[in-house]
């Protein structure tokens, strides 16, 4: 694992002199005090780039080792083409494939399934997974942007994944419903309507995230223990052999629920939303990453990885580590 997120460091504080909000009320109702923004000039495939070189090193390969690309995001460089083959460039790889996966708050747990797939198949052997973004090109910094301004921050992860003798990745859950579609999205730019995008709608609002905030949450709460259930159960455990869960970092008082509901104690639960707020395909990665370099994640441990958003998606993976 490898992760990376931009020097500066902006805090509720300084949200708070851009628009109407306070460091208290976004405090109480999600945890977060800070988050990263990215400078200018620095773009979501450079922090996937950092993110990739570490986990990279530590896995002891050379970029000549990966044989795949599985980079998650939504929030691209470009409209196409995707960032996969962006960072194969920037890492200076050979013509390897590059997918890109857009699931966003439970991309890096589809493209992890995706590469564990993959690889069980003997299609390819060494895969670079990636969750990366930036948000903060694209949100809206006004009092009418400032119900999700304050919730999101840039920042990535990167894992390198092989076939290991004995258990790994032990069983995945991936989960959709697109009735939901619109209550967590971005209209533009998409061509579902016309214009591709026109400054009316740049004004209305529709270039940055819109949320049902409270619809959001409510699933969230009841599909995190509902797909943790469901990967314990296909890998025949029970919640109490779990030794750490990285849940998706949308929201303390939704990580809270979830661990309270699952009966696990704080320290078996990553939490690291005060400080980077939510980073959407980066947060499950950065947190694992975290986890592991703390050593709250050793050798042997049962961890779950679990997230829920936009789509609404939700997705688990069980994996020994
Ligand atoms: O990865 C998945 C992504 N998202 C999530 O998981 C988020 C899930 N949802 C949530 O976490 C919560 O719904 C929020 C934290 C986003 C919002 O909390 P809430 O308790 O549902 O608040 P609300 O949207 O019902 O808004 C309450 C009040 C409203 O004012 P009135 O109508 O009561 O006068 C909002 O206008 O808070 C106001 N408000 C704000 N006030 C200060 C909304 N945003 C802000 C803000 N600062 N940034």
């Amino acid at each position: 694992m490898g992760h990376h997120l931009p020097d500066r460091v902006v805090t509720n504080h300084d949200l708070s002199r851009l628009m109407d909000t306070s460091d208290e009320w976004i405090r109480e109702r999600t945890g977060i005090v800070e988050r990263r923004f990215v400078d200018e000039g620095t773009s979501c495939t450079d922090l996937a780039e950092a993110a990739s070189r570490k986990a990279l090193d530590r896995a002891g390969w050379s970029v000549d080792d990966v044989d795949f690309i599985l980079f998650a995001t939504l929030s691209p460089d470009l409209y196409f083409p995707g960032n996969g083959v962006l960072l194969q460039t920037q890492l200076g790889m050979g013509h390897v494939g590059a997918l890109d996966l857009r699931t966003q708050c439970t991309g890096f747990v589809y493209a992890l399934a995706t590469a564990d797939a993959y690889i069980r198949s003997g299609m390819y052997r060494r895969i670079l997974v990636v969750g990366a973004e930036v948000h903060s090109r694209g949100l809206r910094m006004t009092n009418e942007g400032r119900d999700t301004a304050v919730l999101f921050g840039d920042g990535a992860g990167a894992a390198c994944v092989e076939a290991v003798d004995g258990e790994g990745l032990l069983a995945h859950a991936l989960h959709g419903d697109g009735a939901h579609a619109l209550d967590l999205c971005i209209r533009k730019p998409g061509l579902g309507s016309s214009p591709f995008i026109s400054p009316e709608q740049i004004e209305a609002g529709d270039t940055a995230p819109s949320m049902n905030g409270r619809e959001v949450f409510k699933n969230a709460v009841r599909r995190f223990p509902e797909v943790i259930a469901e990967v314990l159960e296909k890998a025949g455990h029970t919640p109490e052999e779990l030794d750490f869960l990285v849940p998706h970092q949308a929201n303390a008082r939704i990580t809270e629920a979830v661990r309270s509901r699952m009966g696990m104690p704080e320290e078996k639960v990553a939490s690291n939303i005060h400080r980077y707020g939510n980073t959407t395909a980066g947060s499950i990665p950065i947190a694992l990453s975290e986890a592991v370099e703390a050593g709250q994640v050793k050798r042997g441990d049962l961890v779950c990885l679990a997230a829920f958003g936009a789509g609404f998606t939700w997705a688990a993976s069980l994996l020994r580590w």
